[in-house]
C-alpha cells in the first residue's frame, strides 16, 4: 500500500467524523438543545483521530517528502489549514461549558458548523494534492513513509484506542439518527 492510499483510508474515517460534526450542528441549530456528552465525544474523536493521529502523520512524514519541490507551498498551505482546524476545535473545547451557561446553544452550533466547513474544504483540497503527490513521489519513497506511518500507528493508534474510537463513532451515529427535532415543532 502506498502512503497516499493509507491516508485516503484515514479520510474515510475522517469523513464519518465530519458527518457527525455537521449533523450535530444541525441538531443544535434546529432544536436549541445541546447534547453535551455527545458534543464532548465528537471533540474527543477530533482530537484523537484527526488531530493527534491523521494530521500528525501528514505533517511529520508525508508532507516533508515534497520539500524543495513545486508542491512544497501547497503542503505548507495544508498545514496552515490544520492549524485553523486545531484553533476552532480548541476554542469549542475550552468554552463549551461557559457558553452553555452564559450564551446558550448558538455558539456551540456555530463552532461545529465552522469546523465541519473547514474540514470539508480541507479534505477536498488535500484529495487534489494527493493526485499530484503520487505523480511526484516515487514508490520507494512512499514505502519509507509507510514505515514511518507504521511507527506512528504503533505509538498513537493501538488496537484498543482504535476500537474505542470506532465504538464512540457507532454510538454517535446511532444517537444522531434518533434526534428528530423537526417533528417537535421547533
Ligand atoms: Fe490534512
Ligand atoms: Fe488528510
Amino acid at each position: 500500500m502506498s502512503a497516499t492510499s493509507n491516508l485516503r483510508e484515514d479520510h474515510r474515517m475522517v469523513r464519518r467524523i465530519h458527518r457527525m460534526v455537521r449533523r450535530y450542528s444541525e441538531i443544535i441549530y434546529g432544536s436549541g438543545y445541546v447534547p453535551v456528552e455527545d458534543v464532548k465525544k465528537i471533540l474527543i474523536l477530533v482530537e484523537m483521530f484527526i488531530d493527534a493521529y491523521h494530521h500528525f502523520k501528514e505533517e511529520c512524514s508525508y508532507f516533508p517528502a515534497v520539500k524543495g519541490s513545486m508542491l512544497e507551498d501547497e503542503a505548507r498551505a495544508l498545514m496552515v489549514e490544520h492549524e485553523l482546524g486545531r484553533r476552532i476545535a480548541r476554542m469549542l473545547n475550552m468554552n463549551l461549558d461557559a457558553w452553555l451557561r452564559e450564551q446558550g446553544s448558538e455558539p456551540v452550533a456555530r463552532m461545529l458548523k465552522a469546523y465541519a466547513e473547514y474540514l470539508y474544504v480541507h479534505m477536498d483540497r488535500e484529495e487534489r494534492f494527493f493526485a499530484s503527490y503520487d505523480a511526484m513521489v516515487q514508490e520507494q519513497e512512499q514505502s519509507k513513509i509507510m514505515d514511518a506511518f507504521d511507527t506512528i500507528r504503533r505509538e498513537r493508534m493501538g488496537d484498543d484506542r482504535l476500537r474505542l474510537i470506532l465504538s464512540m463513532l457507532d454510538e454517535l451515529e446511532q444517537r444522531a439518527g434518533g434526534y428528530d427535532y423537526d417533528d417537535q415543532g421547533s
